[in-house]
């Protein structure tokens, strides 16, 4: 199986747009996207619509159940909080069950496991060891689960269980890398609409289970675009700045 992991489009429709076309190039199985369609950027109708176009496996993140039921944006720091009061108030009532209908987990196979921040909340985040370990137990108490595809921090990241246990962070020092058939993985393929690890491009990940091989991948888009969108919207201008920079 092939797969093409994509997360966190966050109504950058200039961002998937691109991605979409570079994952019609791949010989993909099928597309699992990671949650977080609407919050932060300017396309939340045109992201959704595009979305329901396709025949894509998606999972809802933290963004999309806040749109639905906005007492769970309290958390959300104040450009957020706003981006998503927008977001609730341009979405077309007819999209909404869209969202509605994301599952928060998703299996594949018996043997894959997909989330948005960990199997068990959206709002948590794999960043530190404590988090990564805590998820490959919760992986081990479901059997024969190896791979778990998570998002939401808007980063790549490769945490490695090898088999007696020892978890690690794995330096992703090519963009693509065979994975250890003994080990078991967290994968996050960064993020579409929003990158923050320095690099701009839109961000996603072809993952092999034939082969057993994971690809980083990114894909430069209309980045002024979709900043003149925000700030046309009158989004808080740092969203437009950070697409630029990849933060
Ligand atoms: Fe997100």
């Amino acid at each position: 199986m092939r797969l093409a992991i994509i997360s966190d489009i966050h109504s950058n429709l200039e961002a998937l747009e691109s991605v979409l076309a570079a994952i019609r190039r791949e010989e993909v199985d099928a597309v699992l996207n990671l949650g977080d369609v609407v919050g932060y950027n300017a396309s939340p109708n045109e992201c959704v619509e595009l979305l329901q176009g396709q025949k894509f496996i998606n999972l809802a993140g933290n963004h999309d159940l806040a749109l639905l039921e906005p007492e769970r944006a309290q958390n959300f720091n104040i450009i957020a909080y706003q981006a998503l009061m927008w977001s609730r108030e341009k979405i077309h009532p007819g999209l909404l069950k869209f969202l509605e209908a994301m599952p928060l987990t998703q299996e594949l196979g018996g043997r894959f496991l997909a989330c948005h921040g960990t199997p068990t909340s959206t709002d948590t985040y794999i960043s530190y060891h404590f988090q990564g370990k805590r998820v490959f137990a919760q992986m081990k108490k479901q059997g024969s689960l190896k791979v778990c595809f998570f998002g939401h921090t808007h980063r790549r990241a490769l945490w490695y269980r090898d088999i007696r246990g020892t978890v690690a962070l794995r330096e992703i020092v090519r963009p693509k890398l065979k994975l250890a058939p003994e080990g078991d993985y967290l994968i996050n393929p960064g993020s579409v609409g929003q990158p923050r690890d320095g690099n701009p491009e839109a961000a996603y990940a072809i993952f092999d289970g034939e082969d057993f091989s994971i690809h980083f991948k990114s894909v430069p888009y209309d980045i002024p675009g979709a900043q003149r969108r925000i700030l046309d919207a009158g989004l808080p201008p740092f969203l437009a700045e950070r697409l630029a920079q990849g933060v």
